[in-house]
């Protein structure tokens, strides 16, 4: 049987999730032929194409090719280059690009990854697509499917909604994913619990991470005379939010609720564009030391005497990886960093009210602050103090990718053998009997 599955990615947290998806499908004939068990699980015997298509919502090649060598994905198939826009432009214009390219490929399988406006433009996309005779779609699977921050301002939980709701496979990542779909009113049979392919990607880089230069780039190691240098203690930020960034009081907000950490220690802030451009429009520049040049070993001390934030380019994955891994303490608005820094064990203050990942805080390292400067304080010197007892959530074991792909090549075959993946028409509806005329 030949298999075509089309992985889709747009934005930076994406590269991750898809990775080791690419790596398990192109894997898999090889692994089904060295494990018995594996192959005992599914039939599937011949080739399977991967074709990955890159929208494009992110370009930079810090915020997008440098995770491509980062984590060797091999370079898009397609690329839609939409860029950015409004949230309707741009998934309007990711969906008019997108249908073209499924329409010539017609893949078997289409795999979005994640909540953000490339997933719900190319599921919406291939929901509808149907090629001419005789009306077959592709089987839609969703990949981090479920999480639910019950907070509809966000655009990435309309999102998740929408993508979960035109979805056939969903691949959960952890619990509560499973309760928001069965309370959501999803049949059971659409629902796997899979793990977390983010942890795949993190688990299978940390070695190479451990290679990266990032700490001495950044002066935050002391020259110690033996191999290994001592790292100085520092905290990782990264905030990127429209709610958190794009108004004044707001970030100046979360700007003062960090004034005491940094005067303690080094803040590194590889500051994603939108956030950039917003500390330059509010005139907030002198809160922060610019740039990422290389520093004297003793540069932090100096920065955190001022209690500036060190505000740097965003970082390719692996330098942002040893970063997190050597950090005391990760501040973010981010969802995947609060799984990563669960994941490593490094003490994670999350700014935002609400969390679509509530694992990472029962279980995790993960607190959430709130985005007021009192709570933001008050959330750091808790974190500061703790000593982290986490434990790592089910599933986030390096292997939620094979799993899905079992999952993804058992599906094929059984819909494969009923030779379908109908576009389910309502009934026609039925034919109107003429009113009898009056003679
Ligand atoms: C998107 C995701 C968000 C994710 C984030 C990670 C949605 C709705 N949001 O938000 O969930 O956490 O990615 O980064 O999909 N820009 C550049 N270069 C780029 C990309 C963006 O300069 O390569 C700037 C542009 O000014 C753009 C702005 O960033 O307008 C926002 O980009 P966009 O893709 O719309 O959303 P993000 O805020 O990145």
């Amino acid at each position: 049987m030949n298999i075509k599955v089309m992985i889709v990615v747009g934005a930076r947290p994406n590269f991750m999730k898809a990775a080791p998806l690419i790596r398990a499908l192109r894997g898999y004939h090889n692994s089904v032929t060295r494990d018995p068990a594996s192959a005992s699980r599914t039939t599937v015997s011949a080739g399977i194409q991967v074709v990955l298509v890159h929208t494009g919502q992110h370009y930079d090649s810090v915020m997008s090719d440098s995770f491509f060598a980062d984590l060797s994905l091999p370079a898009p198939d397609i690329h839609l280059a939409v860029g950015s826009g409004s949230h309707a432009s741009q998934t309007a214009e990711i969906m008019t690009r997108f249908e073209s390219a499924l329409l010539r490929e017609m893949p078997d399988v289409l795999v979005v990854v994640g909540d953000v406006n490339s997933t719900l433009a190319c599921g919406l996309a291939a929901a509808k697509i149907c090629s001419d005779v005789p009306g077959t779609r592709p089987i839609i699977a969703h990949v981090e499917a479920g999480l639910r921050s019950f907070d509809r301002s966000m655009p990435e939980e309309i999102n998740r909604i929408l993508t979960d709701h035109l979805s056939d496979l969903l691949f959960v990542s952890e619990d509560s994913g499973l309760r928001n779909l069965a309370s959501e009113g999803i049949p059971a049979e659409k629902i796997h619990f899979v793990g977390n392919t983010m942890i795949d990607s993190l688990l299978a880089s940390r070695d190479r991470a451990r290679a990266s230069r990032i700490l001495d780039v950044l002066g935050l190691t002391r020259g110690g005379n033996g191999s290994v240098s001592p790292v100085a203690p520092y905290a990782l930020l990264t905030i990127h939010r429209p709610a958190n960034v794009d108004d004044r009081g707001s970030l100046l907000s979360i700007l003062d609720g960090l004034d005491e950490v940094a005067r303690e220690c080094a803040v590194i802030f590889p500051a994603h564009p939108r956030t950039r451009n917003r500390v330059r429009e509010f005139g907030l520049e002198d809160r922060f030391e610019w740039g990422s040049q290389g520093r004297d070993s003793n540069g932090w001390d100096r920065a955190g005497q001022r209690g500036l934030i060190r505000l740097i380019e965003p970082l390719g994955y692996l330098d942002f990886l040893r970063l997190m891994m050597e950090a005391r303490l990760v501040v973010t608005d981010s969802g995947g960093i609060q799984e990563e820094t669960t994941c490593l064990g490094v003490p994670c203050v999350t700014v935002r009210s609400n969390t679509e990942r509530p694992v990472t805080v029962e279980t995790g390292t993960n607190v959430l602050a709130g985005t007021s400067e009192e709570g933001i304080r008050n959330a750091i010197r808790r974190q500061l103090k703790s000593s982290s007892h986490h434990c790592l959530p089910e599933g986030w074991d390096g292997k939620a990718a094979i799993r899905i792909v079992d999952v993804l090549l058992r599906t094929c075959e059984d819909r494969r053998s009923i030779e379908l993946r109908p576009v389910r028409q309502p009934p026609n509806p039925p034919l109107q009997t003429a009113s009898p005329v009056a003679p």
